[in-house]
């Protein structure tokens, strides 16, 4: 409906009645939005059985390309007829979304809710995205997401008009992409013996062996399916810490010749990768064969919580050899031979904000986790970045201070609430000014050491997903006007099937 659009379009104008729309719509456009309109056209068949039909004249609703409309901006007109401009798919995608948001929640139904007509209000609307980089994070590694589950989950960040989903494909815990040329990869790094209980300070242990990855297959389908929505997948290869499940497959690459195994605790493995010429040599072939798997997309190359008591011991030939004065940047290798492999092919580069303690390319785009003075940073350093300060935007904290939330890797009181996540700054105050356009956007992060499912995923990343997504396309306004457009907007999710936390819960649903 005209009043509970979200996030909130920057100019909505009513223009007073309605337009009555039935099955088979008629819509005409030009060929090469065909693909925007088989994806609509699917949607619509789904959740309210309705055809929708090409036609070349008399269409109920017309789309145009309107080459002056910036990347992602659309207008959207109901009247009689319908018309959309927008200048590219993304923008046409967006406005399609926003169009099934002026129709009733039963037009976001995952199980079909059959409609004869419907009535929809005359109004204007023209929108634009003030970020390109309006992202999701999602930790496959500590637990293994499928296809089809990363697809669902596509689809609600289209919902959302979000752009970015990073897929955080390897940790100590799990490798989870089949790669030709290291088979054990998945073999035996995509497998792990148990799996904690509880919190992990409770140290408590299920005994139950657990693992998954994505082949080949798989991953094109993703492809794919990320590509009907508009939805930029970022994979992510993360080292040359979080090593351990890669450790237990190639133990050559390792520092210590002690066997290791997949890790089965959360936490950060004081194991990382030596600085040898085959593992530079290694991290250089998969971020390049992944790299492959996933045609055009930016490619994350890890660079966290890389812990140097193995280097300190171990790699003093490569300290002296490169005049290193501090094991920590011997990152600095792994970061250059990992981004050369993306240039190579043309691929953005980007890295966890620790790879800026080593040297490193400036092209490099920094994801500003530890805090916001980690984004300025960056930025005043010549990096551009995509803000993902713990401290508003890990979404696997708990979501109140409620001691019945469900178990998160915060301790309670320690939360942030959606109204929290609202509040968010995307461009910190420090960075106002020239330096803003270094700025990409933000990115919402679900790391999954206490999310085991999809509806815990739900749970923790909805409601506060409805609220990063307005403050990252650059609509945020008063609280209290959100938090009436999001109670409408949940009816969306109850029809798409998403068990969301409740507004005002303190416990689990
Ligand atoms: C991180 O949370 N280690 C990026």
């Amino acid at each position: 409906m005209i009043d509970d659009l979200l996030p909130r379009p920057r100019a909505v104008v009513a223009l007073g009645g309605t337009v009555q729309w039935a099955s088979p719509l008629t819509v005409s456009a030009p060929a090469r939005f065909d693909g925007e309109l088989d994806t609509f056209a699917r949607d619509l068949r789904r959740a309210v059985g309705w055809r929708v039909v090409r036609v070349a004249r008399g269409a109920a609703l017309r789309v145009d390309e309107d080459a002056s409309l910036a990347p992602g901006a659309y207008r959207l007109v109901v009247d009689d007829p319908s018309t959309i401009a927008a200048s590219d798919g993304a923008g046409l995608s967006h406005a399609l979304t926003t169009l099934r948001q002026l129709a009733p929640a039963s037009w976001w139904s995952a199980v079909t809710a059959p409609a004869t007509s419907q009535a929809l209000a005359r109004v204007r609307i023209e929108d634009a995205p003030r970020f390109a980089w309006r992202g999701v994070h999602l930790d496959v590694a500590r637990h293994f997401f499928d296809v089809d589950e990363v697809c669902r989950l596509i689809d609600l960040l289209a919902a959302h008009r979000l752009s970015h989903l990073h897929l955080h494909l390897n940790d100590d815990q799990g490798w989870r992409v089949a790669l030709r040329a290291w088979p054990r990869l998945t073999e035996v790094g995509a497998w792990r013996a148990s799996t904690p209980i509880g919190h992990a300070e409770d140290g408590r242990d299920d005994g139950v062996p657990y693992g998954g990855y994505y082949r080949e297959a798989d991953v094109a389908r993703l492809v794919a399916h990320a590509a009907t929505r508009h939805v930029t997948l970022v994979p992510e290869v993360d080292l040359p810490g979080h090593a351990q499940a890669v450790l237990a497959a190639y133990p050559a690459l390792a520092n210590v010749a002690e066997p290791l195994s997949v890790a089965t605790r959360w936490g950060i493995s004081p194991h990382v990768l030596a600085p040898s010429p085959g593992a530079l040599d290694f991290v250089a072939e998969v971020v390049g064969a992944v790299a492959d798997l996933f045609p055009g997309s930016p490619v994350h190359v890890g660079g966290d919580e890389c812990p140097t008591d193995e280097w300190s011991e171990h790699a003093r030939p490569t300290m002296a050899a490169h005049g290193f004065t501090d094991p920590r940047q011997i990152q600095g290798l792994f970061s250059a031979r990992a981004i050369a492999a993306l240039r190579e092919r043309g691929r953005e580069a980007l890295a966890w904000d620790e790879a800026m303690d080593a040297p490193l390319d400036l092209a490099t785009i920094i994801v500003a986790w530890r805090d916001v003075g980690r984004a300025v940073a960056a930025a005043r350093r010549g990096h551009d970045v995509v803000l993902a300060a713990q401290q508003r935007l890990y979404f696997d904290w708990a979501n109140s201070a409620d001691p019945r939330e469900p178990v998160a890797i915060t301790r309670p009181p320690q939360c942030t609430t959606w109204e929290d996540v609202y509040g968010v700054a995307v461009v910190p105050e420090a960075l106002e000014g020239p330096l803003a356009s270094r700025v990409r956007g933000a990115q919402a992060q679900l790391w999954t050491e206490y999310i085991a499912d999809v509806a815990h995923l739900d749970y923790m990343a909805f409601p506060r997903l409805a609220a990063f997504a307005e403050v990252v396309w650059g609509t945020a306004g008063s609280l209290t006007e959100f938090r009436a457009r999001l109670v409408s907007h949940l009816a969306r999710l109850d029809a798409a099937g998403v068990s969301y936390r409740p507004l005002d819960a303190g416990e689990a649903p």
